[in-house]
């Protein structure tokens, strides 16, 4: 494994960090409290190539490696972790499900616009009664003719507002349990998919999250993706992948935190010092310095894997599971150097840990992450 950076993940590193500077951090503050979905950025992060980093040219993206994704990850999530997600479901989620179990129809009608960024996707696998425990798919597709008829409900939806199409999983043979999960392309015009209220959340509150309700969706079978009954683990397949991008949004909120902690400790004065010479301080910006970079290598470590086609679900888990405690951990810590300024708005360190919590949620909640690592353990 490489410690160091070679020139084309430095350029990707670099462009990101100046696109998340220049576009995104002049309109975040107000992004966040408007709850306000960065509609241009997201067309801006498409023509950069940036919606469908790992996706092949021939089919819309920008066919580079998950490490340059992660790379450019960190750098929107250190600035705007909204920014982030949206990006992530887009590319690790969305993307990546069509690229591996699309046929050519699919790909061209909706992976070509996804991964070049002119339209946007959801994937939708929770729902009310199936978060954790995701086998429990309560929405259904029956088989009608060329069509299946989809019924029921999808839950906590990035981009769910947003979206122009939508990756669905529901049960096409309930006798067969998760094995009768299967997967489908459905388009937001088609008649029947109900768009639910926005939440209001606690942190990345610039992207937007809602319920799906499909009430007699009447899909194409040339819609169902790959074969029936494989849903389950294509659902799995994607989400393992995904959680190497959360791990690298949680990063990048981590950094966030840790920058703003250094610049203000060095700047704050407290007892005729600045409070960087505090060894109660220093020992603060130690203990995030270190776990940062655990994170980071981590997370390099699976997309690494990833990149090389063997095996990475543990070391996905574990990046996952281990760099969402450390953005929380150092959010928390960034507000307690901050000491009254981090609880206001103005130092932006409180939207960090409102950012970071959901992190320790999504793509499988950390008691999730520990339950995937300790199977792979267990197996060998
Ligand atoms: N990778 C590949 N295959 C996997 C897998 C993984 N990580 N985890 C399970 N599977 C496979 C199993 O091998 C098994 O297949 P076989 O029978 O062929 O061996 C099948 O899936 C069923 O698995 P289990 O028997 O282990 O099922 P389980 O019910 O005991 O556990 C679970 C399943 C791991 C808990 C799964 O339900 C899970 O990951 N839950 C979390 C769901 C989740 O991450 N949701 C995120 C929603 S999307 C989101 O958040 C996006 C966003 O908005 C940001």
């Amino acid at each position: 494994m490489e410690f160091t950076l070679n020139e084309e993940h430095k350029y990707i590193q670099q462009t990101a960090r100046d696109f998340a500077q220049n576009e995104i951090a002049p309109s975040s503050v107000e992004r966040d409290i408007n709850a306000e979905f960065p509609t241009e950025i997201v067309k801006k992060l498409g023509e950069l190539g940036f919606m469908g980093m790992m996706v092949s040219p021939e089919w819309g993206g920008s066919g580079l490696d998950t490490i340059s994704y992660v790379i450019a990850l960190e750098e929107i999530s250190k600035v705007d972790a909204s920014v982030g997600v949206i990006m992530s479901v887009n590319n690790s989620l969305v993307c990546y499900c069509l690229e591996k179990y699309g046929n050519d129809f699919q790909k061209e009608k909706y992976l070509k616009p996804l991964a070049s960024g002119e339209r946007l996707g959801a994937f939708c696998l929770s729902e009310p009664e199936a978060g954790s425990d995701a086998t429990e798919q309560k929405t259904t597709a029956d088989s009608d003719g060329d069509f299946y008829i989809l019924n029921g409900i999808k839950n906590w939806i990035t981009n769910g507002t947003k979206a122009d199409y939508y990756i669905i999983q529901a049960m096409t043979d309930k006798s067969k349990g998760y094995k009768g999960i299967s997967t489908f392309i459905v388009e937001k015009s088609y008649k029947g998919l109900e768009v639910g209220k926005k939440e209001d959340k606690l942190g990345i509150r610039s992207s937007d999250t809602c319920s799906i309700g499909l009430n007699n969706v009447k899909v194409p079978k040339e819609n169902l993706l790959s074969e029936a009954g494989t849903g389950f683990k294509i659902a799995m397949d994607a989400l393992n992948g995904g959680r190497i991008g959360i791990a690298a949004q949680a990063l990048g909120i981590a950094q966030a935190s840790f920058e703003a902690a250094v610049k203000y400790s060095k700047e704050r004065k407290a007892f005729d010092v600045s409070i960087s010479n505090h060894q109660a301080i220093q020992f603060k910006l130690a203990e995030m310095a270190t776990n940062i970079e655990a994170a980071r290598l981590l997370i390099r470590k699976a997309a690494k894997l990833k990149d090389e086609k063997q095996k990475y679900i543990k070391e996905a888990a574990q990046a996952k599971l281990f760099s969402s405690r450390v953005a929380v951990l150092s959010a928390l810590e960034a507000i307690q150097i901050h000491g009254g300024y981090g609880y206001v708005r103005e130092y932006l360190v409180e939207r960090f840990l409102r950012d970071a919590k959901v992190t320790e949620i999504y793509e499988g909640t950390s008691e999730i992450q520990k339950l995937v690592i300790a199977r792979e353990v267990l197996k060998q």
